[in-house]
């Protein structure tokens, strides 16, 4: 087995605070979230422990993604601020010792463009860079259907020509094999990485290469096609030629999102030495423990899908390639309402938050996670502003699903459950704006709050931050081996680290009913170090005990 370099790359041994600026603190008073905002709570970013910050995308957009769909990549949004003021975010970040990732989506662009306005003239340099193609008489050109919105093909009337979008109409795909396109994205990268940005997230990366003659693909309702768009040979040549004509020349980190990725298929990206082309994946495995393929097809959370999930990529990436450890991002609901319990919210999330950073790779914390913010309640479909929840919306009701059911579907399931302003303290807006905010804030925000937690010393911000210091302190959580205990256990996670001698063995138990615990062979409580754990430590550990609703202990020996 490859041994992984020594010393280890930053971004190995960093931690991320994702940002999603909408939401996270209006500094300018209008109700939105910005870079006013942020520079006011870098202090408390840095307070977490965390060493980067990626910022959800900041730039110049009509919101039809909210900022996924992208009118100019070298810009910033005037919602957010300016450029001069982003460079001051950056450089304030920089003096606290903090990396900026920014969101990198060059898959597809806004219809509000630049490009895309060109490219309507068919005799333009600029026609092709979108797929632009004629129908099949009056039908679309092939029988792709987009994630987002029904065919993937709207027919532009100046043109009479159809233009693709695996995701909302007004996403165009850019046709990465015209070299002109992929010039425009290393133009893009370098004006970033010039000004001091240290990488990039990069948006449904494996998507950006599409099979040539755009063949029709496997008939489904939702995403036909995708055979043909999805990890395409193509994606890593593109991706070499990013890396060598511009990342590698800045040191900038990467890391790619990348839907229905497995183990096996990741290490083609991220395999370290010779030819890596990315530092990390996103991959999803982990978040369909209470779903199937996608969040919007709920299932029971079945804590075994995610034990396998992570412990799969967790053995299969040793020393090999690198882990990214996430729960929370703005594309699912919150993790306590999902795979750990709203009653027990402080404990389940404790457990989660303990359960993913004490595993080996590089985390990511999304904003409000670390107070343990919790999904919403809408109570009518109006209050919801997301184009996928609409377009679930289309697809349940073709099965009869509709009003009232749909509506509590959409309340598990919805993305805007991430979405909604962070909760700073008791105020009115949860102190997220003096103005009436773009979205409705969860009326929780009473007591789930940073100002409260932060003055509890048991509260989850507190454990957060305590496990990224353990983290820090502790090589042994990116390096040790991993372990696991009660494999076939539906309500206990447990899993053993070990590296040059030192262990830590974590309990986990995702159940409110009392589950019993023996110390595994080689470990006796009595002895071991009882690190953490989110009920009062026993006066006298045993080597047997009953687990407390959501119990995490941590033991070091
Ligand atoms: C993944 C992003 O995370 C999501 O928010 C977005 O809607 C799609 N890609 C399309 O850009």
């Amino acid at each position: 087995m490859a041994e992984i370099t020594k010393p280890l790359a930053w971004w190995k041994t960093m931690a991320v605070y994702q940002i999603w600026p909408r939401s996270f603190f209006d500094g300018n008073g209008d109700g939105i979230g910005d870079l006013w905002g942020v520079l006011q709570k870098l202090d408390y970013i840095k307070s977490l422990g965390v060493d980067a910050i990626w910022f959800s995308p900041l730039y110049p957009t009509p919101n039809a993604d909210y900022g996924y769909d992208i009118a100019d990549y070298r810009g910033i949004a005037e919602d957010y601020g300016t450029l001069e003021l982003f460079q001051k975010v950056l450089a304030e970040a920089h003096d606290r010792g903090l990396k900026v990732i920014m969101d990198l989506v060059i898959n597809h662009t806004s219809d509000e463009h630049e490009w895309f306005q060109k490219s309507k003239d068919v005799n333009s340099p600029y026609h092709d860079y979108y797929y632009w193609r004629k129908g099949n008489g009056k039908k679309p050109p092939n029988n792709w259907k987009s994630v987002f919105e029904g065919s993937a093909w709207v027919r532009a009337e100046e043109t009479g020509e159809y233009y693709l979008h695996i995701f909302a109409k007004k996403q165009p795909d850019l046709n990465m094999s015209n070299p002109k396109v992929r010039e425009e994205v290393k133009d893009v990268m370098r004006f970033w990485l010039e000004m001091g940005v240290d990488g990039f997230r990069e948006d449904v990366i494996t998507y950006i290469a599409k099979d040539e003659g755009l063949p029709n693909g496997i008939p489904l309702p939702v995403g036909a096609g995708l055979e043909h768009y999805t990890s395409r040979p193509a994606v890593k040549d593109y991706l070499r030629e990013f890396r060598d004509d511009v990342l590698r020349r800045y040191d900038a980190f990467t890391v790619g999102e990348a839907p229905m990725m497995t183990p096996k298929l990741a290490k083609k990206y991220i395999t370290e030495g010779g030819d890596q082309l990315l530092n990390l994946m996103f991959h999803f495995q982990h978040m369909e423990a209470d779903c199937f393929l996608t969040d919007f097809i709920p299932t029971r959370f079945h804590l075994k899908k995610l034990k396998k999930a992570l412990g799969t990529w967790q053995r299969e990436m040793r020393g090999v390639a690198w882990n990214a450890l996430y729960l929370e991002n703005h594309d699912h609901p919150r993790i306590i309402s999902r795979y750990g319990s709203e009653k027990y919210r402080v404990e389940s999330g404790k457990t989660l938050a303990a359960m993913y950073l004490l595993q080996s790779g590089t985390p990511f914390i999304y904003q409000g996670q670390e107070i343990g913010m919790t999904n919403i309640r809408m109570s009518s479909m109006d209050q919801f502003k997301d184009v996928l929840t609409f377009n679930s919306q289309k697809l349940y009701a073709m099965f009869g699903i509709k009003g009232d059911r749909y509506l509590r579907i959409a309340n598990r399931c919805s993305r805007e459950n991430a979405r909604t302003p962070m909760q700073w303290n008791n105020a009115p807006n949860g102190g997220f704006s003096e103005a009436d905010p773009w979205f409705r804030v969860n009326p929780n925000y009473t007591e789930i709050n940073a100002e409260d937690a932060e003055a509890d010393p048991n509260s989850l911000l507190h454990w957060y931050r305590a496990l990224l210091k353990f983290r820090k302190d502790n090589p042994l959580i990116l390096l040790g081996d991993y372990k696991e205990y009660y494999k076939n256990s539906r309500n206990l996670y447990v899993y053993e680290r070990a590296h040059e001698g030192k262990k830590l063995l974590v309990i986990c138990s995702f159940s409110e009913k009392p589950q019993r615990v023996s110390a595994p062979d080689g470990w006796d409580f009595a002895q071991a170090v009882q690190v953490f754990g989110n009920y009062a430590k026993p006066a006298a550990q045993t080597n047997r005990f009953t687990t407390q609703p959501y119990e995490c202990r941590v033991y070091a020996g």
